[in-house]
């Protein structure tokens, strides 16, 4: 048998391991997926599209219809400007980000990251040949250390990656902080590939802000989103990138050369989604009841530490105070049925685990009677 290529050596696979469905007695505070139906009014779009024969190959970068709405919606909601053209349907966030990553790195430039991160940054960098360059966030609250990023940026560094709302710590950086690094970015002449999918699960009293709203910000920013998280649509698959010119034609051209486009009947259902916005706010009120949920729960737990859980439905947890490592806090929370992530999968993650407060409000009870159960 040949050897596979030796890019995949030492490539890892994020929380992979600790994803895996348990029985179905454990419940699972693991997954980065709301329960929440897919609303109806989506579905029969994509239904009609499907029998209306929208079945061939279509525009690239998704239709025009689609990519006007994503710019119109990206105007309304963050006050960022884009233009149709500019923007870019891709199969999920994930290859909106690798597409980011291809167009602001090539093969051992530095791109830094805030750590801890998402757990797919690093090997999807990796993988390209990228170098990660981890640069912790504060400790107390999990934003960003603005000395920090100045001092990491090297002559090697060509793109700083930020993820506001955060997975996994939930923090949800204040628009002075993004505007800080736009600063860093503009001196340095760097790119920001900015990762906004959490953009509507923001439970600060301060908006969410795009780098691209920044002065200086919009030449410089590749915009990260989809419909995954705030529609409920995980299983879909559709995300969207959008940026200055240059970088959208790269986004084309990698798109052109890969995956083609996303599947045509979903175009009009995922227009159809953006004008749904009373279930992204149904959705949310519920997402919020949850999280006040489990900071009540968890914060009454002798040994754990949680901060604010400003944003995404993750809470960060420091377990150092109950003398296990995450690790052994994982597998023991696992044996007392409850699933969730020990963050030093992550780099910058030890001493925490990740909690999705996504699961349905019987599970987060149930979860964290287990958990109390267990720890007494
Ligand atoms: C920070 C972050 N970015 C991107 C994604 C990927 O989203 P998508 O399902 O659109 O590929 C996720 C999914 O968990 C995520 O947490």
């Amino acid at each position: 048998m040949p050897n596979v290529s030796s890019r995949y050596e030492g490539l890892g696979v994020g929380f992979a391991p600790y994803l895996q469905p348990p029985g179905p007695e454990v419940v699972r505070w693991t997954v980065g997926e709301p329960g929440f139906k897919t609303p109806p009014e989506i579905i029969n779009a994509a239904i009609k599209e499907l029998n209306d024969g929208n079945t061939k190959y279509t525009r690239g970068a998704g239709s025009m219809e689609l990519c006007q709405s994503v710019a119109d919606y990206l105007f309304e909601k963050h006050g960022i400007e884009t233009e149709a053209e500019n923007v870019v349907i891709t199969p999920g966030a994930k290859q909106a980000l690798l597409y980011s990553f291809m167009i602001t790195t090539m093969p051992g430039d530095e791109a830094i990251l805030l750590a801890p991160s998402w757990a797919s940054y690093e090997p999807m960098l990796e993988f390209i040949g990228a170098v990660p360059v981890h640069v912790p966030v504060r400790k107390d609250n999990f934003h960003p250390d603005i000395n920090a990023i100045r001092s990491a940026v090297t002559d090697k560094t060509t793109m700083i990656l930020l993820n506001s709302p955060n997975n996994p710590t939930g923090a949800v950086f204040t628009p002075e902080e993004i505007s800080e690094i736009v600063e860093i970015a503009v001196e340095n002449d760097l790119w920001i590939v900015s990762d906004e999918i959490y953009a509507r699960l923001n439970w600060t009293d301060y908006p969410h802000v795009s780098p691209a709203t920044c002065p200086g910000g919009k030449e410089r920013t590749l915009i990260i989103n989809g419909w995954s998280k705030s529609w409920a649509m995980t299983g879909m698959r559709l995300g969207f990138l959008t940026g200055p010119e240059n970088a959208m034609k790269a986004a084309i051209k990698s798109q052109a050369n890969s995956a083609s486009h996303v599947p045509t009947f979903m175009m009009e259902a995922a227009r159809v989604a953006l004008s749904c916005d009373n279930y992204v706010e149904k959705f949310n009120a519920e997402y919020l009841k949850r999280r006040n949920i489990i900071k009540q729960g968890l914060s009454e737990i002798p040994g754990l530490r949680i901060g604010d859980l400003e944003g995404a439905f993750y809470a960060f947890v420091d377990i150092t105070g109950t003398g296990m490592t995450d690790i052994e806090f994982a597998d023991g929370a696992l044996k007392a049925g409850v699933q969730l992530i020990p963050a030093s999968l992550i780099t910058g993650g030890e001493g925490f685990v990740r909690i999705s407060y996504a699961a349905d409000e019987e599970v987060i009870f149930e979860g964290l009677k287990r958990i109390k159960k267990w720890l007494a």
